[in-house]
């Protein structure tokens, strides 16, 4: 099987490579879906960490953007990006706090949150700007967010503090599992509704419903969610190819890396962890896939080197040809690199900085 157009001759190998016309037809394919169901989308940038793709997002209706640290926040307003959501309930001390309340003041901001205690600090942080704050909920993955039925409280808590309550969000992680999506969907619409319900309970409402992530994205509830917030779905990975949310044809990014060994039905290629990134869940198959191969597995990876093991008979890859590689989790393997080298029918078109690289904290 070979999907889409061979790459260019000549990549400096190992290196992170996009097509062009899949990302687009990724990021429209998603702003349809959203505008279909009248759900604002605020895509997720830490999978991408890249201007170019931000402001493609932007163009194609995104309300503004999802980051998770004041990092990115910091790098997207630079650029131009004048509404951010830091889904994440940041603890709003010190440098940070002074970092936060510089961004409140030059973008319209959203900062998540789910304790009193970093309600409080929010307060003391931003009092005086138009900063939103949305109430973190768990709607199954166990990660961080509080049960819907205590949301009234921390958002009663914000608003006494002197902040905005915008609404709720949860991120509905537990759909990264086998046959898990559409649980998760379920979950997440019932948690954000019930939150809501804590609001209002509360003498608040809940105006911002946000939800979503890439495997949940296509089952989301329209009725419910006011707001979707995928990241992935911009380049696709291993991950959501073996969910079953989404096929080859949507890959967008692959590692290209070089045969520089081979082994029997093993062969090594020059991208390791430090190009792929390690993660791999206890269901995953592997440490990543071959766009080309799908029936090859990285069973194997170090620092510089990935195994790749064929299963079956046939031809493998030769000595020294360049092969790609799909990451199982995009997200990571973006934030090693430097730049993203863009091809489209197998020139290379571009060079995009991954302009957040690295911008953790
Ligand atoms: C809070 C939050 N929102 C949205 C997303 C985006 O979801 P996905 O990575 O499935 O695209 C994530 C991903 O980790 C997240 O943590």
């Amino acid at each position: 099987m070979t999907v889409g157009p061979p790459l260019p001759a000549d990549l400096q190998t190992p290196c992170l490579v996009v097509d062009r016309d899949v990302l687009e037809a990724n990021l429209a394919g998603m702003a349809s879906h959203a505008r279909g169901l009248g759900v604002s989308l605020r895509p997720h940038a830490k999978t991408h960490k890249c201007l170019e793709i931000a402001d493609r997002q932007l163009a194609l209706g995104a309300v503004g953007l999802t980051v998770a640290t004041v990092g990115e926040a910091e790098v997207f307003a630079d650029a131009g990006c004048a509404d951010l959501f830091i889904a994440y309930p940041l603890w709003a001390a010190g440098s940070r706090g002074r970092r936060l309340r510089a961004l409140a003041e030059r973008v319209s901001l959203r900062v998540g949150a789910e304790s009193r205690e970093g309600v409080e600090l929010l307060a003391s942080t931003l009092a005086g700007t138009a900063t939103a704050v949305v109430i973190e909920i768990d709607s199954g993955h166990h990660r961080t967010g509080v049960t819907p039925e205590f949301a009234g409280e921390v958002a009663a808590a914000a608003q006494g503090g002197g902040l905005r309550v915008a609404g709720v969000f949860t991120f509905p992680g537990h759909g990264y599992g086998p046959g898990e999506r559409e649980r998760a969907a379920t979950d997440e619409a019932r948690a954000l509704g019930a939150a809501a319900s804590s609001l209002r309970d509360a003498g608040l409402e809940a105006r911002v419903r946000s939800g979503g992530s890439t495997p949940t994205a296509a089952l989301l509830d329209p009725h419910t969610l006011t707001e979707l917030r995928p990241g992935v779905y911009a380049f696709s990975d291993a991950q959501q190819i073996e969910l079953g949310a989404a096929g080859w044809d949507s890959v967008a990014l692959t590692a290209a890396a070089t045969v520089v060994s081979r082994r029997g039905r093993n062969l090594v290629l020059d991208a390791g962890s430090k190009v792929l990134g390690a993660d791999r869940l206890p269901w995953a198959t592997g440490y990543g896939r071959l766009l080309d191969h799908p029936e090859a597995r990285v069973t194997a990876l170090s620092e510089h080197h990935a195994t790749v093991s064929f299963p079956t008979d046939g031809p493998l890859p030769d000595l020294g040809s360049v092969v790609r590689v799909v990451p199982n989790h995009v997200c990571t393997a973006v934030n090693l690199a430097d730049e993203l080298v863009v091809v489209a029918d197998s020139a290379l078109i571009d060079q995009w900085p991954v302009a957040a690289r690295g911008r953790n904290a």
